[in-house]
């Protein structure tokens, strides 16, 4: 298959933790300048995504987390490491809009190497690494390279929601040395969670 190389120097980018401060539950802790890479090549080519090891302010590390913009529906496969996989669907108003603080539905689906998760069109989702490695996902979620920010900020993605409520409804944090969640406090409720076995506190 011939590939065209005319995008390669834009198929990089980096997340930093001037921009994941958005959606953090600790913001006076010590982090890392940069919380996890990409390497998008889209629907064909498949996006790479690479976290960091370790913990902020008790939180494990994780990508700042999305909806998608219209019908849209993205696998991830776990090429290495050990996470958690977040997905939440919000409550909708009347006019069919999402309303940020009332989830319809929670789920926490922990992954290893090997493993496959399929994100529904309308459910939002972030990841987190919580082994002492690299946590590495592929996905096929599609990119356009004309647009101004393709690679750290695609179209497809609706980041707003989540900055907005400071992240999704739990965060991961570690508790007597598991991973466990913790409710995110401005979200109104939480109609229904499958914390996927982790302890809720
Ligand atoms: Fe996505």
């Amino acid at each position: 298959m011939p590939i065209d190389f005319t995008f390669v120097p834009k198929h990089y980018a980096a997340r930093d933790n001037e921009k994941m401060k958005e959606v953090l539950m600790d913001l006076e802790s010590e982090a890392p300048a940069i919380h996890y890479y990409m390497i998008r090549g889209g629907v064909k080519q498949k996006n790479i995504t690479i976290w960091e090891p370790g913990m902020v302010g008790g939180e494990y590390i994780k990508t700042y987390g999305h909806y998608h913009v219209g019908k849209l529906d993205e696998t991830y496969w776990i090429v290495f490491g050990e996470g958690i996989v977040l997905l939440q669907k919000l409550a909708r108003d009347e006019k069919g809009e999402m309303i940020p603080d009332v989830v319809e539905e929670f789920k926490a689906i922990p992954v290893k190497e090997g493993d496959k998760v399929y994100m529904p069109s309308g459910v939002g989702h972030l990841a987190v690494n919580i082994g002492n490695t690299y946590f590495v996902t592929a996905d096929d979620s599609p990119v356009n390279f004309e647009e101004k920010n393709a690679v750290s900020l695609p179209g497809h993605a609706d980041y707003e929601l989540v900055k907005k409520m400071r992240g999704f409804a739990y965060y991961v944090v570690e508790s007597f040395g598991q991973p466990a969640l913790r409710k995110n406090s401005l979200y109104k409720e939480v109609k229904k969670i499958d914390a996927g076995g982790l302890l809720v506190i």
